[in-house]
């Protein structure tokens, strides 16, 4: 029996996600098949985990760490898709002339070679069980709940992983309550919140990548443990601006041609939407603001993690 009760998911939802044992949702690209074998995952020391809830910035982290870890040069030639294992998603979800849509991006994983980029959004409890014995380093990036909502309710119009939410309102109604694939964003985030002393772990909030986007590529340098010229520093950060970063077609996912992000034609729709903070103004009503404000006080208050909601010199 699922946990979430009362509140049920409509039928065409439930169609389109896939529930685990316990309840929780996943995108429909991670059948249940894959969990025990993500669990027993072998993780090499060497690793980096890029660990995100969805659209909370994942990309961006990882195209700076592929450029710190691999070069500008590589990074330039190859897909970001591609030279980050998405663990939990099926292979022909990446733009793979090997595509078996019957198994995992892990499975491609495991013959990676050292050092492997790695990105997940599962919650903490289905991630490989060696992330926490090798302790490789793992990358936490958090986004404030509302943009991060807004942002993946845009999504799921055009990754077809995905449901169809009717609107706004109906994504929302199934974002408080955790029903999304990938669920609380509360607990995805909190659960590394807690790991954020551990030494092989970097928790970055999204709005101050924004906010000063060299000192997170300076950061991140750091804890990988690779020092940057300040030629390369500048031009990573240069480079990974929203502007010139959209530009890439090795990192831009509305310049390939995955099939996954073909589920409406309607060429508003973008991977790299904003890239802003405090979109979210432009959708939450404001019953919908108050209720979520006193959730948001409910679970944060203690924990000393906050996060800022709207940009200092915002126009919106
Ligand atoms: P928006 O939809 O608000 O624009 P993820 O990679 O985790 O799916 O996150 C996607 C979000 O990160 C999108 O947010 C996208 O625009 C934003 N993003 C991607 N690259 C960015 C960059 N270089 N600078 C700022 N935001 C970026």
């Amino acid at each position: 029996m699922s946990k979430h009760i009362p509140f049920r998911l409509a039928p065409e939802i439930r169609k389109r996600v896939t529930i685990t044992a316990d309840g929780d949702l996943l995108s429909k690209g991670t059948p249940n098949k894959f969990l025990d074998d993500i669990k027993n995952f072998e993780v090499r020391p060497t690793d980096v985990f890029v660990i995100t809830w969805p659209r909370s910035g994942t990309t961006w982290t990882q195209y700076i760490v592929s450029q710190i870890v691999h070069g500008q040069e590589f990074t330039d030639k190859h897909n970001i898709n591609r030279i980050n294992y998405f663990i939990e998603m099926q292979i022909s979800t990446v733009d793979s002339p090997e595509a078996d849509d019957k198994e995992g991006i892990y499975k491609m994983a495991e013959n990676g070679a050292d050092p492997r980029l790695l990105k997940s959004h599962l919650q903490m409890k289905y991630l490989p069980t060696q992330l926490f014995t090798k302790r490789p380093k793992v990358i936490y990036v958090a986004r404030n709940p509302k943009d991060a909502a807004v942002s993946y309710y845009n999504f799921t119009h055009l990754n077809t992983m995905l449901p169809n939410y009717g609107d706004w309102s109906e994504f929302y109604e199934y974002f408080h309550r955790g029903l999304i694939p990938y669920g609380d964003w509360f607990e995805h985030v909190l659960s590394w919140w807690g790991m954020r002393h551990e030494p092989n772990v970097m928790f970055l909030r999204y709005e101050d990548m924004i906010k000063d986007t060299k000192q997170t590529v300076l950061k991140l340098s750091n804890f990988l443990e690779r020092p940057l010229s300040k030629t390369d520093l500048d031009d990573i950060s240069r480079r990974s601006e929203f502007g010139e970063m959209s530009k890439n077609r090795k990192a831009n996912n509305d310049l390939m041609n995955n099939p996954i992000f073909k589920k409406r034609d309607n060429a508003n729709l973008k991977f790299m939407r904003k890239g802003i903070i405090g979109d979210w103004q432009n959708y939450f009503t404001m019953a919908q603001n108050n209720h979520f404000n006193t959730l948001f006080s409910d679970k944060m208050c203690d924990t000393g993690l906050t996060f800022d909601f709207v940009h200092a010199q915002s126009s919106l």
